[in-house]
C-alpha cells in the first residue's frame, strides 16, 4: 500500500447542490421492489444458475411480493432466452407480476428479447448503454456525442419493434439505464436519458423507467443522494419519469446510497435478496425493506419466512448468507455478552407484562417473530455471558423461573464450568448444570422418607435421612413442614440454619417433576445459601430444596 495514497486514488467530485433537499427528508412509503437475482444477480456466480433453479428462484421472488422481476438476459443465452419462454409458456407469471429483460443497445439482441417475451401479460424493456468518461474512452473509443446515439439508436429499434408485443396483447413499458451513471458527469447523463426519452416520449399516464445506476460505488452515499436529487430537479418532464435507483457496494454502502437516493426523490428500487451480486453485491433488497419496516413502514414485501427464504437462495445460487448480515443472518438476533442478555431479557420481561404495545425491547431492532425466528435463538449462553442470558434459557427452555437472587448465585457457577469447556453451551447443558449444582446434590444428606402432619400452629414430622450413607430416623416440630424438617435435622446435629427464602412453582411438562422449590438458608457462617428441590409433590419439593441447600452449605464449611 501507498504511504500517501493521493499519487495514485482522488476524491471524487462532488455535485453543486447547494439547496439539496434530501437530508431533511424522512422515508415514509416503501418504493416500487424490482428485484434483479435472476439477471444481475445471476451474472455474477460462478456456475449461474439452471433453469429449474431459477425456476425456483421465481417462485419464492413473487411468494415474497414482488410486482417486478428482471428475469434474465434473453439474447446473452439460450438458457436464459428458454427461461423466459417457460415462464411465459408454463404461465408461472402471476397476473399482477411484470417480468423485465435486460438488453444492449443493439439491434439484434433487442430483436431476440422482444422474441423472448412474446405471450407474456406484461413486460419491462430494460434497454442500457455505458456512459462513464473511462467507459466512453477506454471500453468503446467513443464521444459524447457517439455514445448518445448508440442510445438513441436502440431507443429506435426498441421502439420499432414493441408494437409486435402490443398487437399480442402485452403491455409494455420501457427502461433505460445510462450505465455506470454515478461515475458519469451529471450534466452528460440529463443529457443521454432525454435523448431516450425524445424516442420513447414517455407521459404522466405512461411513464419510462429512468434507471440511474451506481454501478460501480465511486464515493459516498450523499454524493449519490445529490446526484439523484441533481437529476430529478433538472431532468425534463420528470412527471413522466420513474426514477429508479441501483446500487451497487463496492464501499460497503449500496444500502445507505439507495436510502438517501429515495430521500433525494426516486421511486424505484432494484436490487437483490441478501445482496448478491457482481464483486462486493448489488442492494440487498432485504436490508432495505426491513429498514423500513422497523419504522413501521408498510413494505408490500413479506419475509414472514426469513430462514426458508435464505434457504431457497442459498440453494440456488450457492452463495451463503453470512451469521452477521442484518435481518437474514443466523445472528442477527443473537446476543452472547451477559449484559446485552440482561437487558434483553428485562425488555421482553416489561414487553410482556404491558401486553405488547410499540417495540422497544433493548439490542433487537425488529421482533424475531416477525420474521419467523424466535426467541430461544436470541439469547445463546458463552463464556462472555451472565446470568442474565443463563436465566432466559433456563426459564424459556424448561420453565425454570430462578428467583433473582439465585441467578445471582448460579451465574458464576455456570460462567465457569462454560470457560472451562470454551465453547457455547445448550440449554440442556446449562439445565445439566443447574441439576448438578442443586437438584442431585444427595451427599452427605439424603431424603429417605419425610411425613409431616399439624395445624395451623404446630407441625410434626417424622422423616429419615442418610447422612454419609448411615440411615437417621428423626422428629421435629415447627410452624409448617420445612420448619418441622429444620427443627428435627439441627437437632440431630446439623448445623443452625434459618430458612430466609422459599418460592415455588409448577414445572412445565417434560421435565419429569411437577414442582419445583427454592429455599435460601442462613447460618451463623454463611448469609446466603440456596437450595433447589424437584419432586412431584410440592411439599417433598420444598423438604428437598432444604436438603440441598444444607449440603451445599456443608460443602462450603469444609
Ligand atoms: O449495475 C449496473 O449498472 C447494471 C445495469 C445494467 C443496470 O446492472
Ligand atoms: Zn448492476
Amino acid at each position: 500500500m501507498l504511504s500517501d495514497p493521493s499519487s495514485k486514488y482522488r476524491a471524487f467530485a462532488p455535485v453543486s447542490l447547494p439547496n439539496r433537499q434530501w437530508p431533511s427528508r424522512t422515508l415514509t412509503k416503501a418504493p416500487i421492489w424490482c428485484s434483479v437475482d435472476l439477471r444481475d444477480g445471476n451474472q455474477a456466480l460462478a456456475v449461474p444458475m439452471n433453469v429449474s433453479q431459477k425456476l425456483e428462484l421465481f417462485a419464492t421472488l413473487v411468494k415474497c411480493g414482488f410486482k417486478e422481476i428482471e428475469v434474465g438476459f434473453p439474447s446473452a443465452s439460450n438458457t436464459e432466452f428458454e427461461f423466459n419462454r417457460r415462464l411465459i409458456e408454463d404461465g408461472r407469471i402471476p397476473e399482477d407480476v411484470t417480468i423485465q429483460c435486460l438488453v444492449q443497445a443493439r439491434e439484434d439482441l433487442i430483436e431476440k428479447t422482444v422474441l423472448s417475451l412474446m405471450g407474456a401479460k406484461q413486460v419491462i424493456i430494460h434497454m442500457y448503454n455505458s456512459t462513464s468518461p473511462a467507459q466512453r474512452e477506454y471500453v468503446f473509443g467513443m464521444s459524447k456525442q457517439q455514445i448518445v446515439e448508440v442510445a438513441v439508436r436502440g431507443a429506435k429499434w426498441v421502439k420499432e419493434r414493441i408494437h409486435r408485443l402490443e398487437e399480442s396483447g402485452t403491455k409494455v413499458t420501457l427502461q433505460y439505464s445510462p450505465e455506470s451513471f454515478s461515475a458519469t458527469e451529471v450534466e452528460f447523463a440529463k443529457e443521454i436519458s432525454e435523448a431516450v426519452m425524445d424516442v420513447w416520449q414517455p407521459t404522466p399516464e405512461r411513464r419510462m423507467i429512468l434507471n440511474l445506476p451506481d454501478t460501480v460505488e465511486v464515493a459516498g452515499p450523499n454524493v449519490y443522494a445529490d446526484q439523484i436529487e441533481w437529476m430529478c430537479t433538472n431532468i425534463k418532464n420528470r412527471e413522466s419519469l420513474i426514477v429508479s435507483l441501483h446500487t451497487h457496494n463496492d464501499r460497503g454502502t449500496g444500502t445507505a446510497a439507495t436510502e438517501l437516493g429515495l430521500l433525494a426523490g426516486a421511486d424505484r428500487v432494484e436490487g437483490t435478496l441478501f445482496g448478491n451480486g457482481e464483486r462486493t453485491g448489488n442492494l440487498d433488497i432485504v436490508q432495505t425493506a426491513m429498514n423500513l419496516y422497523m419504522h413501521g413502514v408498510p413494505i408490500g414485501l413479506d419475509f414472514s419466512d426469513m430462514n426458508a427464504v435464505r434457504e431457497v437462495y442459498e440453494r440456488c445460487t450457492g452463495m451463503t448468507v453470512p451469521a452477521r448480515h442484518p435481518y437474514g443472518g443466523e445472528l442477527f438476533f443473537t446476543a452472547f455478552s451477559g449484559s446485552h442478555q440482561d437487558a434483553i431479557k428485562k425488555g421482553l420481561d416489561a414487553r410482556e407484562k404491558r401486553g405488547g404495545g410499540v417495540w422497544d425491547v433493548p439490542y433487537l431492532t425488529i421482533d424475531p417473530k416477525d420474521i419467523g425466528r424466535e426467541y430461544r435463538e436470541v439469547i445463546r449462553v458463552n463464556s462472555q455471558s451472565g446470568k442474565g442470558g443463563v436465566a432466559y434459557l433456563l426459564e424459556s427452555e424448561f420453565g425454570i423461573e430462578l428467583p433473582k437472587e439465585l441467578q445471582r448465585e448460579f451465574g458464576p457457577v455456570a460462567n465457569d464450568e462454560v470457560d472451562r469447556l470454551g465453547r457455547e453451551v445448550t440449554a440442556a447443558e446449562l439445565k445439566e448444570m443447574f441439576w448438578k449444582e442443586y437438584v442431585e446434590r444427595v451427599s452427605p444428606l439424603e431424603l429417605k422418607h419425610f411425613h409431616a402432619d399439624g395445624t395451623k400452629e404446630v407441625f410434626r414430622c417424622r422423616t429419615s435421612v442418610f447422612v454419609d450413607g448411615e440411615e437417621q430416623h428423626l422428629t421435629g416440630e415447627g410452624n409448617g413442614p420445612i420448619a418441622a424438617f429444620a427443627d428435627a435435622l439441627i437437632a440431630a446435629g446439623q448445623p443452625a440454619f434459618q430458612v430466609t427464602d422459599y418460592r415455588e412453582h409448577a414445572l412445565s411438562a417434560g421435565t419429569g417433576a411437577s414442582a419445583i422449590s427454592y429455599i435460601r438458608v442462613q447460618t451463623p457462617e454463611l448469609k446466603s445459601v440456596w437450595g433447589v428441590g424437584v419432586d412431584t409433590s410440592i411439599e417433598l419439593s420444598s423438604i428437598k430444596a432444604v436438603v440441598s441447600a444444607l449440603n451445599r452449605v456443608l460443602a462450603k464449611m469444609k
